[in-house]
């Protein structure tokens, strides 16, 4: 049974009788691809014999789908859509889709069996059977490719869609007569993205944060993503609206920077940041804190990996400080389970503040005994984040203001308890301040990201800061920052040498000659950690 039905759970009392923003639940599922995706499955390593003889690892379940159900057309026809921050446009397939194992129309033998898909468990729409569909007879074709090799191609329209607790017209939406996939998509991403930008005719329209707004259903193209901890079933969002009960500490805002502008595009296309540095720390009294980056990149938001990526100079300075090895026979970094640290955190710097992640996110239980880490290397000096990351923030895609909004996310918050600011115009973010380094972004002169810094004294309510750093050669360079309101003055010292900090908990972790454990983790395959 790879197929999980998606159910719709409507956000009942906080947003039924609000008319200023529009409440969704979506279920998470990971998987592949749609079509093998399954909720409670988070990534899992597996443990594969190849024909040479030689174990390998893959992971599986790199990519989550957040599913939710729409009413289309009069009278109306559900179907259910993958709503996605990283494409920007809606379609829905078509019921004249000769792929669909079902369809038995003209054109139907044209498709071999083998490459039919199930259309039936996530709904087709008849625009012959709407009375209010509204074809875009000047637009050209619909053509979308995705990466995991599905395509979708058709005609644009508008028709009535009702989704949960809202009534919506004026979404201009594709109906694909040909696809491949088996789910529909909700694209919420920047209009830059949109397809229709690309071909022989390019034009830009309001897509559905936009035309949300446009249609009085909120008064802002913004929306708060919460995908709540990755044990749990669903996550929200909130379109033209923030919850404050889902954080703790302030909010604050970094701008969506374009990090494509090389490539000819004047306005950012997808959700990219300044992530300023990362660092390990424990959550215990007398916590370590140590830092692995301050060296600024450019950050994906990206909630349909469900893995982060960062270069690989600073999986390698983790995993040290972890006491995680490469381990040559399986390709990744390996460590016993019973030296993962419990109340690690993975902390990333965006310039003032901080998001704690827990380490366990990163964890990949292999084995009984045998450990991975999940945090995957990238020869570019660039980083993902998925959502093992996004599930410990709480973040605010303010498209209007392209700004994005991130404080800590807060789970085991009932709805009740919901604290529900709606978002007016361009106004920004409410209760959300500046990053203290908002306007010290990356930018495309940062050349390598390279080890060392330190971000925990970067605190905004310092005016005094001490940063070590140690050299290759052991030197500990200290320098003094002091920040005013109008300048910075920076005096360095060399105090000495010393050797590597590092992270007390782990300091007895020595991987060398532990064959025992990675024998035994070759007999079988594994579930996730929890
Ligand atoms: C359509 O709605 C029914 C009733 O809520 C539900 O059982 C079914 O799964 C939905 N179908 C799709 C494709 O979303
Ligand atoms: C219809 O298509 C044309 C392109 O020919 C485009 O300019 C227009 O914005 C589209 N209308 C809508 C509502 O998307
Ligand atoms: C979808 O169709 C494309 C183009 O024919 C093909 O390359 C791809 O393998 C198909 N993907 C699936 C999952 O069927
Ligand atoms: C949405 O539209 C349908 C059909 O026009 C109508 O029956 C329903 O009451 C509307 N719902 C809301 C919340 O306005
Ligand atoms: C899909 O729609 C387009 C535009 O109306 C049309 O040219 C094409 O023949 C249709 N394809 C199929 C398979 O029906
Ligand atoms: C991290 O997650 C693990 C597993 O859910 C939990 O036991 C631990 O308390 C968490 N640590 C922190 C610091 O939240």
């Amino acid at each position: 049974m790879l197929l999980a039905p998606s159910v719709l759970f409507p956000l009942v009392a906080v947003c039924a009788a609000a008319k200023d923003y529009v409440g969704m639940r979506f279920e998470k599922k990971f998987g592949d691809n749609y079509a093998g995706a399954t909720k409670w499955q988070r990534p899992q390593m597996r443990l594969a014999k190849r024909n040479t003889g030689y174990e390998e690892i893959t992971l599986t379940n790199q990519q989550s789908f957040f599913s939710v159900e729409l009413d289309v057309g009069t009278p109306a026809q559900n179907v259910t859509v993958l709503v996605d921050t990283g494409s920007s446009d809606l379609w829905i397939t078509g019921a004249d889709n000769p792929y669909c194992l079902t369809y038995s129309g003209s054109g139907a033998d044209s498709i071999p069996r083998r490459d039919r898909v199930d259309c039936s468990e996530y709904g087709t729409f008849s625009l012959e059977d709407s009375s209010t569909w509204s074809q875009n007879s000047s637009a050209p074709p619909f053509y979308i490719t995705y990466g995991d090799t599905t395509f979708a191609s058709g005609v644009w329209g508008q028709d009535h869609l009702h989704l949960q607790d809202v009534n919506v017209t004026g979404v201009s939406f594709a109906v694909a007569n040909r696809t491949n996939s088996t789910v529909g998509v909700m694209g919420i991403g920047l209009p830059g993205l949109e397809t229709t930008n690309s071909g022989s005719r390019p034009y830009t329209y309001a897509n559905f944060p936009q035309v949300l707004k446009n249609s009085g259903a909120t008064q802002s193209a913004l929306y708060s993503l919460y995908l709540n901890d990755l044990e749990e079933e669903r996550g929200s969002i909130l379109f033209g609206a923030v919850d404050h009960s889902k954080y703790t500490g302030s909010m604050y805002t970094l701008p969506i920077i374009n990090r494509l502008q090389s490539y000819g595009y004047t306005t950012p296309i997808q959700f990219d940041i300044t992530l300023q540095g990362i660092g390990l720390s424990s959550s215990e009294s007398n916590g370590d804190e140590v830092t692995i980056t301050s060296t600024k990149m450019p950050a994906l938001l990206d909630s349909g990996t469900t893995m982060t990526y960062l270069p690989s100079n600073i999986v390698s300075q983790i995993a040290q400080q972890l006491g995680a090895s490469m381990s040559a026979r399986f390709g990744q970094y390996v460590l016993p389970c019973s030296n993962v640290p419990e109340n690690m955190h993975l902390v990333y710097d965006f310039g003032g503040f901080h998001i704690n992640s827990n380490l366990t996110n990163y964890i990949v239980q292999a084995s009984q005994t045998l450990c991975i880490l999940g945090l995957f290397p990238r020869d570019s000096n660039t980083a993902i984040l998925g959502d093992t990351f996004l599930t410990d923030a709480y973040v605010v895609y303010d498209l209007e203001n392209l700004q994005i909004g991130l404080a800590q996310a807060k789970f085991g918050v009932s709805d009740s308890d919901a604290k529900i600011d709606i978002v007016t115009g361009s106004a920004g973010i409410p209760s959300a301040q500046r990053a203290p380094d908002y306007s010290s972004t990356w930018s495309t002169s940062v050349g390598t990201v390279t080890t060392g810094g330190n971000i925990f004294t970067l605190n905004p309510h310092e005016t005094a800061v001490l940063i070590s750093s140690v050299s290759g050669s052991g030197v500990v360079t200290q320098t003094v920052t002091r920040r005013t309101s109008t300048a910075t003055s920076t005096s360095t010292q060399t105090t000495g040498t010393t050797g590597t900090t590092t992270v007390r908990r782990n300091d007895a972790i020595a991987l060398s000659g532990n064959h025992g454990w990675i024998m035994a983790a070759a007999a079988f395959c594994c579930s996730f950690l929890y």
